[in-house]
């Protein structure tokens, strides 16, 4: 099989979102989703509306460190439609978790809006480990501006960063 045939043939996810900080409930779903496809793509979403705490690259900075045990892993920022950033890296999986009930309209729009305008591009859902299934990332950037402890809810590589962020937002 020639190098080319091997990228071809390559089984390629992504998992998008906009990471603000990751967090224990996201890197679960990173680790069990990597097992599926040969490549799977951590898609940090710029997204200026939802004026993150975190800028894209710090985002994704923060995402490589806590992914270098997984060889499969690659992480990279993304602007505008996630179905044109899925066909550029040439996913044909979006990977999304799913916390409760409540997150289910919200998912199944987004994945039939994507399905409808790229037929190709499935999307496949996890149930998030129970254990995380409260979380997320503004609960935790909420315990760390009122100075909780956060260590239960993210990497112990990255809890300075968000408490230093979270407590001096400016800097
Ligand atoms: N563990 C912990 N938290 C989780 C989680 C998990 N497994 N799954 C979701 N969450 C939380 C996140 O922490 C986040 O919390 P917050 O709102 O407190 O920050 C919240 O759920 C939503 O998270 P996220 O998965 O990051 O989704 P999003 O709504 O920010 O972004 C995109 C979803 C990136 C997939 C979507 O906006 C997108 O595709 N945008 C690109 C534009 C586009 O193509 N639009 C058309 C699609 S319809």
């Amino acid at each position: 099989m020639t190098k080319e045939e091997k990228v071809t043939s390559e089984k390629v996810g992504i998992y998008p979102g906009s990471f603000d900080p990751i967090t224990f409930g996201h890197l679960d779903i990173i680790e069990r989703s990597s097992k599926m496809f040969d490549r799977l793509i951590v898609g940090v979403l710029c997204n200026k509306a939802k004026k993150p705490l975190f800028s894209a690259e710090e985002r994704v900075r923060m995402i490589q460190s806590v992914t270098s045990h997984l060889d499969n892993v690659e992480v990279c920022s993304f602007d505008g439609l996630l179905v044109d950033f899925a066909k550029l890296e040439k996913a044909s999986v979006i990977v999304r978790g799913l916390r409760a009930v409540t997150d289910f309209e919200y998912e199944l729009q987004m994945a039939q809006t994507n399905r409808t305008m790229c037929p190709e591009i499935d999307t496949i859902f996890l149930t998030t480990n129970l254990s995380y299934a409260y979380l997320s990332s503004s609960i935790v950037r909420e315990v760390a501006q009122y100075e909780g402890k956060i260590s239960q809810f993210i990497p112990a590589q990255i809890v300075p960063l968000v408490e230093e962020k979270c407590r001096c937002p400016k800097d």
